[in-house]
C-alpha cells in the first residue's frame, strides 16, 4: 500500500477527509466545529428520547438550512451535529425538520418563518442556522424537530438550552435534550447536538 493510500485511509478513519459542511452551510462558523466534532461519535448510544410534537407543527416545510427570515430579530444560532444509530454509525440522507418560535416567542402558523427541513450529508451531518428562540407562556426555550432515517419511524422531539432558568419549571424539559458545546462565536451562539436513532 502506498504512503498516499495509507494517509488517505487514516484520514478517512478519522473522518477528516470529508469536505467541510461549511461549503453547504455558507458560513465559516461551521468549519472548526465540524472538523473538531467529526472524529467523535455521540456521548452515549442511548436513543434520543421522543417528546410531544406540540400544537404548532406545519407539514411541508421548505428545504433549507437557514430558517431565519431576512431581517428577523434575535441572536443568531448555528446548531450542528449528526444523526447516528445506537451503534454509532452515521445516517446519511436522514430528514431533519426543525420548527420553533421566533425571538419573541411567537410561532408562524400561517407561513413558514422559522420552519425548514434538510437532509444529512453522506456522513450524517446537518447544520441549522436560526436564532435563539424566545420564551412563550408555559414553556422554556426549545426547538422542535422531527428526525427520520429513510423509510423508518419518525423521531419527534425537542431541544433545550443550558442555563435557562425556566428549564426547571417546564414539565416537558429533559436534561438529555439540552444542546451540547454551547458557546459564543462573536455575537452569535453555536451548539451541537447528535440525534441517536434506534434502527434495530
Ligand atoms: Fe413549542
Amino acid at each position: 500500500m502506498s504512503e498516499h493510500e495509507l494517509t488517505r485511509r487514516r484520514l478517512l478513519a478519522l473522518g477528516l477527509a470529508l469536505p467541510p459542511l461549511a461549503a453547504l452551510a455558507g458560513s465559516d462558523l461551521f468549519a472548526g466545529e465540524l472538523l473538531a466534532a467529526t472524529p467523535a461519535i455521540a456521548d452515549d448510544d442511548d436513543p434520543t428520547p421522543a417528546q410531544t410534537e406540540g400544537p404548532y407543527f406545519t407539514p411541508n416545510s421548505p428545504l433549507r438550512r437557514s430558517i431565519v427570515p431576512a431581517g428577523a430579530a434575535g441572536t443568531r444560532l448555528t446548531l450542528t451535529g449528526r444523526v447516528l444509530t445506537t451503534t454509532g454509525r452515521s445516517v446519511a440522507r436522514a430528514l431533519v425538520d426543525f420548527w420553533q418560535a421566533d425571538a419573541r416567542g411567537a410561532y408562524d402558523n400561517s407561513g413558514y418563518r422559522f420552519r425548514g427541513h434538510q437532509f444529512t450529508d453522506a456522513n450524517g451531518r446537518y447544520a441549522l442556522t436560526t436564532v435563539v428562540p424566545g420564551l412563550y407562556p408555559g414553556r422554556t426555550k426549545h426547538i422542535h424537530v422531527k428526525v427520520q432515517a429513510r423509510g423508518r419511524r419518525i423521531l419527534t422531539t425537542q431541544l433545550y438550552f443550558p442555563g435557562v432558568a425556566r428549564n426547571r419549571g417546564d414539565s416537558i424539559f429533559q436534561a438529555e435534550l439540552v444542546v451540547r458545546n454551547w458557546r459564543k462565536v462573536g455575537s452569535r451562539r453555536a451548539a451541537r447536538f447528535d440525534f441517536v436513532l434506534d434502527l434495530s
